[in-house]
């Protein structure tokens, strides 16, 4: 059946060559090496950067073996339906998933649809678990165990990392406000969670500033001036989960922050998280390489 030029074509196939070929099939178990490696899928079906390439490079790091879906040129654009993608991906004796989706709850009915164990790599503007370590472990780096007044500024309503980030924060002592832009939705949000609304000008006696990014994707209208290095105090750090929309978000003379400018920081961070957590989630196979 297989040819040097690949399988090409059946033509003329003999009953019995076929019948072999599927015995043969059957019987296939693929040559063990000393220990299975663990197979993940990557499914994102919404852009990411740091995300995707962070959780890929720690899997490959560990010896992960990943299987990667490239929604933009697989059977969903002829209108396979999600759960159908997902099971079919599922028998490629994939151990576990790494989801990010534009649809709130995709990653947990990819859990339910396939048992699998899934990491939660962002869905809609509900949860960034990932994303909320990394930053709670950069202002653990930065300043250990001291209790940090942290505010939000930009897009917190749409923002799936200030949902998860508050948590953390909050569990770590740090507190949470957000600036007013006088907006319903940052009110809503302030509610919702409890976070104090403080001034714009308030933003200089704060330890930490976290910039949202304005989430054009998810409708964000906002037309609040982006943040600029004269809004802070002399000790006010900067941090922003990624992607940066540069002079709408923040001006680019937050940049020259130096060291208090976190930026980078989170993404080096989140990469720890990520590795950390796949390499846990190794050892709990009983799979470390
Ligand atoms: N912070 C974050 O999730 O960035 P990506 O969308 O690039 O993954």
């Amino acid at each position: 059946m297989l040819t040097a030029q690949g399988l090409l074509e059946i033509s003329n196939p003999t009953a019995k060559s076929l019948i072999d070929f599927f015995k043969a099939c059957e019987n296939f178990r693929p040559p063990k090496s000393s220990i299975k490696r663990l197979k993940g899928a990557l499914a994102f079906f919404e852009p990411s950067s740091r995300t995707q390439l962070s959780f890929e490079s720690a899997g490959l790091e560990l010896g992960i073996q990943w299987i990667s879906l490239h929604p933009d040129s697989m059977s969903l654009q002829k209108g396979e339906s999600l759960r159908d993608t997902a099971e079919l991906v599922n028998q490629y004796e994939v151990d576990f998933w790494v989801v990010r989706s534009s649809l709130m709850g995709l990653p947990h009915w990819i859990h339910k649809w396939t048992e699998k164990p899934v990491f939660n790599a962002g869905d809609g503007q509900n949860q960034h678990p990932t994303q909320a370590l990394g930053d709670a472990l950069t202002l653990y780096r930065q300043c250990g165990n001291k209790k940090l007044k942290v505010c939000f500024f930009g897009d917190v309503y749409r923002s799936r990392v200030a949902r998860s980030v508050l948590a953390t924060f909050r569990a770590l002592g740090h507190s949470v406000r957000l600036v007013d832009d006088e907006s319903a939705e940052t009110h809503s949000f302030a509610e919702a969670f409890q976070c104090r609304l403080i001034s714009r000008k308030s933003l200089r006696s704060q330890d930490v500033v976290m910039c949202l990014r304005t989430q054009k994707e998810r409708g964000s209208n906002s037309h609040q001036r982006p943040l600029e290095a004269n809004d802070l105090g002399p000790k006010t750090a900067v941090m922003h989960p990624g992607p940066v929309i540069w002079n709408q978000d923040m001006n680019l003379d937050i940049r020259t922050l130096g060291s208090r400018y976190l930026v980078v920081d989170q993404v080096k961070n989140a990469y720890l998280v990520r590795l950390r957590l796949l390499s846990d989630f190794q050892k709990a196979r009983g799979r470390a390489s």
